[in-house]
Order: C-alpha cells, then structure tokens, then sequence
C-alpha cells in the first residue's frame, strides 16, 4: 500500500525487442489495469536484470530507450504511472544486498529459470544469474506491491519473493507487504509461429517466429503467412492443431472475439484466410501504438522529463522501504 492505495508492481528487462507475445500477455493488460482501477503502478524497465546475460552497451542502451517509448506508446500514461529504469533507482541492488543475506543457496537452487538460462548461458553461469530473483524480490517489496501481474515463468520468483518478506518480517516485524499474483483478464499466451509448442520469444533466433511491437504491416503479414499450421486443412481449436490454435488466440486476444465467434467466422475457409485475417487484425491493432511511438522518439525533452521525474518519484518510494530497512537491520543512520 502507498498513500492507502493499493500497489501494484511490474516489469520487463530490456533485453531484445519485445515481442506480440509481450504485448497481449502484459503491456495490454497493465494499460487496461492502469485505466481501470484505482491503484498506484509502478512499471519497471529492468536493466539491471538484463545484465544477467552479457550485452552490448550500445544495445543495451537502444533497447531499454526503446522499451520506455513502447510502454509510454502502448498506452501506459507516465504522469499516472510511474515508469522508470531500474538502474536509476539505486535502492534496489541496495535492498537486494539486504535480502541477499536473508536468502538461502539451496532456495536459488531450486529455481528453474535459473537451471534453464545456465545451460543456455554455460559459458558465463555468473552469481547475478543465480541471485536474479532477489533482485526481483527487492523490486517488488521496495514499492510494498499488493500485486504483481506476472506470468507463470515468473511465478517461482514471486513465490519466494513471498517467502523472503515473510521471513524479514518474521524477524524484524511488519516492513514488507506480502504481494500477490495478479492475474489478468486476457492473459493470452502467445507462442512462436514456427513451433506452436514454445512460446513466443523475444531471444528467438529465427526471426519468422515473433513478431516484434515495430515490425511494419509488410513483415507482420508475411510473418503470419509464414507461420507454421499442420496438414489437417481445417480450423479448429484444439490441442492436436497448436498451430491454428495459436492464431485464433491471438486473433482473439485482439479482436475480443471469443473462441465460438471466431470459429464460426472462419467455418469452411483455408488457413490462407485465416492467417491474412489474424495479420490485417494485429497490424491495425499496432498502428496507434507505433504511430505514437514515432511521434515519441521525435520528443527528446517530454521523453527527458518522463524519465526524471518518475525515476525521482521511484527512489522517493523506494528509499523510504530502504530507510525501514536499514534502521531494521542494525545499520547506523548517516548524520544530518
Ligand atoms: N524477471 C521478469 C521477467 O523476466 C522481469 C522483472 C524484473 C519483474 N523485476 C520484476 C517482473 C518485478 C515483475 C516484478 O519477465
């Protein structure tokens, strides 16, 4: 809670180019959110995560530029939430230090993302990966979030998050409120259009297989042309056609429609018509989002002033959490 509102908290790290999957499975649901309920938001851009994974700087640079345009573009109003860079706020490795010790090996041992993106990065298995979610717990319980709208990947490190703030607590008393899931009305799953049975990635090597927020309305049709179905030459939804079903739910998680409507739409066509459909439907849906995105990176001085004064109001949330704590733990205040 802050200001007897209720907190909500999330983010994404500013790695790559964010993907339709990104978009329909949060960006869309925090606008929706953020317009719908009287809750205080704060929407991170985590760079500090994104290290994790070894980065060029100029990339780095342009990505987490990028992703601050696409969120303030996708409908996110930086003057009711507050988006910020995660590296502007020093309190969080700050607070993540402090949890650090409050947080057991054999814990980060158990988290699977972490297993997977130690066989993926072998060559550079570094202690920030391993420590990636106490970052995170730090992220969320320096805002005191109530909720935080994750998907399920990220649930384990909501959940020991959970259990990190529950143990200070234990210890020092009520510092940290206990956030929760949120989860939101569409959450749509997108997965990749060249292997129906992954999910779409921003990190995906080939680029048929995402589509990106930016890509224009050419490459977005073709994408879809291109995506992989199955030879039972009929539209339906079900697990034997991942394919096809993975295009009725992006078609539905952009038009609203549901499954039935969208059946019954496309009863005795071909995929060709489908996938044209599902094509034309995201590229208007992106159009706004991308005509205000140009409109944006033309805007140096508002894009300034965003990044400013919500990095300020940032750290004046987070440094109180951060106060609380360090008087908790033992550390002596710096004299005035
Ligand atoms: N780990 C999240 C992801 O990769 C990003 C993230 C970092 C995050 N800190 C967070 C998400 C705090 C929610 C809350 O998707």
């Amino acid at each position: 809670m802050i200001d007897g509102k209720k907190t909500m908290l999330s983010g994404m790290q500013s790695t790559g180019m964010i993907t339709l999957g990104n978009y329909l499975g949060a960006l869309k649901n925090w606008v929706n959110l953020a317009d719908e309920e009287d809750i205080k938001c704060f929407y991170g851009i985590m760079d500090l995560h994104s290290i994790t994974v070894r980065q060029d700087p100029t990339e780095l640079k342009k990505n987490a530029r990028r992703l601050m345009l696409l969120y303030i573009a996708a409908g996110l109003d930086p003057e009711k939430n507050c988006l910020f860079f995660q590296s502007h706020v020093p309190a969080h490795p700050q607070l993540a230090w402090i949890l650090n010790c409050f947080t057991y090996m054999g814990e980060m041992n158990r988290m699977t993302q972490f297993k997977d993106k130690s066989a993926k990065h072998a060559d550079n298995i570094n202690t920030g990966l391993f420590t990636y979610p106490v970052l995170m717990a730090a992220d969320i319980l320096l805002y005191q979030a109530d909720l935080v709208p994750v998907g399920k990947d990220q649930m384990q490190h909501l959940e020991i998050t959970r259990d990190i703030a529950t143990r200070f607590n234990g210890i020092y008393g009520d510092v940290f409120t206990i956030p929760d899931a949120y989860i939101g009305k569409s959450g749509a799953r997108v997965m990749s259009l060249q292997d129906p049975e992954k999910k779409m990635s921003k990190s995906d090597e080939n680029p048929n297989a995402s589509i990106f927020l930016l890509d224009d309305k050419d490459t977005i049709m073709r994408k879809f042309k291109r995506a992989v179905t199955d030879s039972e030459g009929m539209i339906a939804y079900r697990d034997e056609q991942p394919g096809v079903r993975n295009l009725i739910d992006i078609y539905n998680a952009v038009t609203g429609h549901t499954v039935e409507e969208t059946l019954k739409e496309f009863e005795g066509q071909g995929y060709g018509t489908l996938k044209e459909a599902v094509g034309e439907a995201v590229a208007t849906e992106l159009a706004p989002l991308q005509a205000r995105y140009a409109e944006l990176e033309k805007d140096k001085e508002f894009v300034n002033r965003v990044m400013k004064e919500n990095a300020e109001q940032a750290s004046y949330y987070a440094n109180k959490t951060l106060r609380k704590v360090m008087k908790k733990v033992g550390f002596i205040e710096m004299p005035r």
